[in-house]
């Protein structure tokens, strides 16, 4: 959700454009590039700028890098206030993803700098993963493959497995349920459709607005729950839906459901989410993203056989990369030379910016920048 602007805040940063900062001895300007891209974006990224590679897990570093840089990319390495205070000439933060939760947007704002991301650059990625997540909890695969490992087989094969309780349901069988209706749920929920199956909708902004046949929209969330056997989460991670998906939704599914969560941790309680498990209540899960990252080792969902822990991967495909790479790229080019992104988080900050150049003539686009961008490289 964007933060609201202290517009008085933004004005003066704004004011107080162009920074007296570094800059290399051809006259590029420094981008932190925190975590690591695609090479073949950041050589372009090269060609037009100074790039840092800070240690992110060294805070020194990290802060010695943000002090000069002009513009950031950034993947998973949290960028709060006091981190942020360092950058005293920066302009963009490009996120590598969709989610900004890991960023202070409100604080960017009140400074000018602009917070672009890549929504749906990552879309195909994690709603192919979620489905993969879907479908493997509707067929016994993986547990059907450490028994015939384990030699607990006997002839004939099929029967015994079945009598081993090795028995799938379709697609057909059952409802889905998908909250967050953007996207990446979205695709999920057509792509079920499409195989089958039924999908019910939880999505407060979306809500109404039926765009695919076979959907059904719930008034609320509890209505989702009650009425599906699995449900999978794609909101981004905001105030309100912290702990979206905790003790009381979960005691709402129908019992011997299933949740997959791919969109992120702090938005379904895991410590509810395991007892769940423990219980009964839920037959199995597949979290992808863990309120804290890397999770413990003794956390109880990464203990649970039940749970299919992965680590963050859902949007994780080399095309994915790749894309994601290109554009975080464009959204640093864009904001350094003075044009909107495509996709900004605080949209609140380009008002400002916007103010800016009506008093010094066109604005320009970025679609116009990058072909120029594109003719140079
Ligand atoms: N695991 C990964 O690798 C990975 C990769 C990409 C994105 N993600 C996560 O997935 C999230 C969704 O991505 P997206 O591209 O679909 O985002 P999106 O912005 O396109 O869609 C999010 C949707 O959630 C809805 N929403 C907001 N609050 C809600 C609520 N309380 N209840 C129901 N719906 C609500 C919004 O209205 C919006 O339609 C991202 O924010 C990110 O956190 C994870």
């Amino acid at each position: 959700m964007a933060a609201s602007v202290p517009l008085r805040g933004a004005l003066d940063a704004v004011a107080a454009w162009p920074p007296d900062a570094a800059v290399d001895a051809s006259g590029r300007r420094p981008v932190a590039v925190i975590d690591p891209i695609d090479p073949v974006a950041e050589r372009r990224l090269a060609y037009h700028c100074e790039v840092v590679h800070p240690d992110d897990a060294d805070p020194a570093s990290l802060r010695a890098a943000i002090a000069e840089a002009h513009g950031i990319i950034v993947r998973t390495t949290p960028l709060p206030r006091a981190v942020l205070e360092a950058g005293q000439a920066l302009r963009v933060i490009a996120k590598h993803g969709t989610g900004v939760d890991s960023i202070d947007t409100a604080y960017a704002t009140q400074r000018g700098i602009v917070v672009a991301r890549t929504s749906g650059a990552n879309a195909a990625a994690v709603a192919e993963f979620a489905l993969t997540a879907i479908l493997v909890a509707c067929k016994p695969m993986l547990a059907a493959a450490e028994w015939l490992r384990r030699g607990s087989s006997s002839a004939p094969l099929v029967v015994a497995a079945e009598r081993a309780g090795f028995i799938g349901c379709e697609l057909s069988e059952i409802a889905v349920g998908v909250v967050g209706w953007g996207a990446i749920g979205r695709r999920v929920g057509t792509s079920i459709v499409l195989l089958g199956g039924s999908v019910v909708v939880y999505d407060p902004v979306a809500c109404g607005s039926p765009d695919a046949p076979g959907v059904r929209f719930a008034q609320d969330l509890p209505t989702l729950l009650r009425e599906v056997d699995v449900v999978t989460v794609h909101v981004p991670l905001t105030a309100e839906t912290r702990s979206l998906i905790g003790a009381p939704e979960l005691a709402m599914m129908r019992p011997g459901g299933a949740l997959v969560n791919t969109s992120r941790g702090g938005v379904v309680d895991e410590a509810a989410l395991a007892e769940a498990i423990v219980s009964g209540q839920l037959r199995t899960a597949a979290v992808d993203v863990f309120e804290c990252e890397p999770p413990d080792p003794e956390s109880r969902l990464l203990q649970l056989r039940e749970v299919l822990c992965t680590p963050h991967i859902a949007g994780s495909t080399r095309a994915t990369l790749r894309r994601m790479g290109d554009a975080t790229v464009d959204a640093v080019l864009d904001v350094l030379g003075d044009t909107e992104p495509s996709d900004v988080a605080n949209p609140d900050v380009l008002a400002v910016a916007g103010l800016l150049r009506r008093e010094t003539g066109a604005r320009p686009t970025s679609e116009a920048a990058r072909s120029a961008r594109a003719a140079a490289d």
